[in-house]
């Protein structure tokens, strides 16, 4: 059955608040703006919405009937299918990253006030004195990342989550991965995953974290559960939006790709992932390692695939991308051909996703252009180039200025912090 059967008419959820407004092509988002209610305040994630965007986008631009299956190809924490799901509408969150798969499944899925009250009794109850040496990675220089008492403190929760049943175990394991850069000797500021000589920490201990995170958690997950309108019907699975897009059935998409180069969730994640290893399905630090050359932005493809590929969809734009793409060779010819499989690689998406979706879908793209070795790489443009020769229509293009960046520096020397986004709607 298709999903958009599965669901079942309920009333408007008008009780959260967009709190966006548009003035001509802007949208103007209020400074100070809460944005971690419901389950969004779960897992803190580099490069997330802030919840009322996609909220604006579902509610102002996209096609309201409930039976509307929304698609993020590249969900990240999951902030677009929380918000669908709170709308009612049925959702496919799909990620080429497995950790983010996690916090997205736990994020959306639906947890009882019965589970919750377990839950909070079984934490309750915990005893983090019993370390279990046998859960600690099997990391070589482990105490660089975390005293001994703290490495002890995690092993309790660890082995304790595995006890849970399978939706109290997730949710546990998400809470327990949010805590892990805090009580880390890792700087908290920076997207890199390191610890700071300048800058000393004295990492609070899980025994005092855990419970405080899941407290929250819990709390956000009662809210989600009570403004839901329907219960959530969507799924999360791990996927590569550039080439496994024709198995899923569905109407609209929101997403934001990764920007070109600049978020490397991956290695910034070293800590959760070295802990999550076996619940991921990675099982080998090895197998970590070459996790770090799949998301589009850090894979590169052989020059001349990527430009026999885009001739066709970026006509009209190949001679402003090939003196783009020459000028970022001169300076570092793997970042040119990191840029050339970032477009490459974003075609292939959208040539399968027009191939899909359905005629008068919706695609709403969030983009930030990129600055590489001092050229801006207009992203915006050649993604709406790429759209267009696939056969979209762009019907609208806002901005909006980034108020909270999640890490105080920017990203690389040679590289600059992105002050606004675009949000680009598509016509299919
Ligand atoms: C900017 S983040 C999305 C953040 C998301 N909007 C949120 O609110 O959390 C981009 C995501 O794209 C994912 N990604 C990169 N390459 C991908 C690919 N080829 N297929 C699917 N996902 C990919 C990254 O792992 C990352 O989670």
């Amino acid at each position: 059955m298709p999903l958009s059967e599965l669901v079942s008419p309920g009333a408007a959820n008008t009780n959260l608040e967009t709190l966006i407004t548009r003035k001509n092509n802007t949208l103007v988002i209020p400074e100070g703006l809460a944005t971690i209610p419901c389950t969004h305040g779960i897992h803190r994630f580099a490069g997330k919405f802030i919840p009322n965007l996609p909220r604006y986008l579902l509610r102002e631009l996209m096609p309201p009937m409930r039976t509307r299956v929304i698609l993020d190809p590249f969900c990240g924490s999951g902030t677009t299918l929380v918000e669908a799901a709170l709308e009612g509408k049925p959702f496919i969150g799909m990620d080429i990253d497995p950790l983010s798969v996690f916090i997205s499944s736990a994020k959306t899925q639906l947890l009882s006030n019965n589970q919750l009250s377990t839950l909070e009794k079984f934490w309750a109850q915990h005893d983090f004195s019993k370390g279990h040496p046998e859960v600690i990675p099997a990391v070589p220089n482990i105490n660089h990342w975390f005293t001994d008492k703290t490495l002890d403190e995690l092993s309790s929760i660890k082995f304790r989550c595995k006890t849970l049943p399978p939706k109290l175990k997730l949710f546990s394991l998400v809470v327990f991965s949010s805590i892990l850069r805090r009580v880390s000797n890792a700087d908290d500021q920076t997207q890199k995953t390191y610890v700071s000589h300048t800058l000393p920490k004295t990492p609070p201990s899980p025994s005092v974290l855990f419970p405080r995170f899941l407290n929250r958690a819990i709390k956000g997950m009662r809210e989600y559960a009570s403004r839901l309108p329907t219960s959530p019907n969507g799924i999360v699975r791990q996927g590569d939006a550039a080439n496994d897009i024709a198995a899923l059935e569905f109407d609209d998409v929101i997403t934001s790709p990764p920007y070109i180069d600049s978020i490397d969730y991956v290695y910034n994640q070293m800590l959760e992932y070295f802990w999550l290893l076996d619940e991921l399905g990675i099982y080998s630090h090895k197998n970590y390692l070459a996790m770090r050359k799949q998301p589009m932005g850090f894979r590169t493809c052989t020059k001349n695939i990527a430009t026999i590929f885009l001739k066709k969809y970026l006509t009209g734009a190949e001679e402003s991308f090939e003196t783009i793409c020459s000028k970022i060779g001169e300076a570092n010819p793997k970042e040119e051909l990191t840029v050339r499989s970032f477009f490459f690689d974003y075609a292939r998406h959208i040539e399968q996703v027009s191939a899909k979706q359905r005629k008068n879908g919706t695609y709403a793209c969030i983009v930030g252009n990129s600055l590489i070795r001092g050229i801006t790489v207009p992203t915006d443009d050649l993604v709406t180039r790429i759209h267009i020769n696939a056969g979209y229509k762009l019907v609208a293009k806002y901005t909006y200025e980034i108020r909270r960046h999640y890490m105080k520096f920017p990203r690389r020397n040679n590289s600059g912090k992105i002050k606004q986004d675009y949000v680009l709607i598509f016509k299919a």
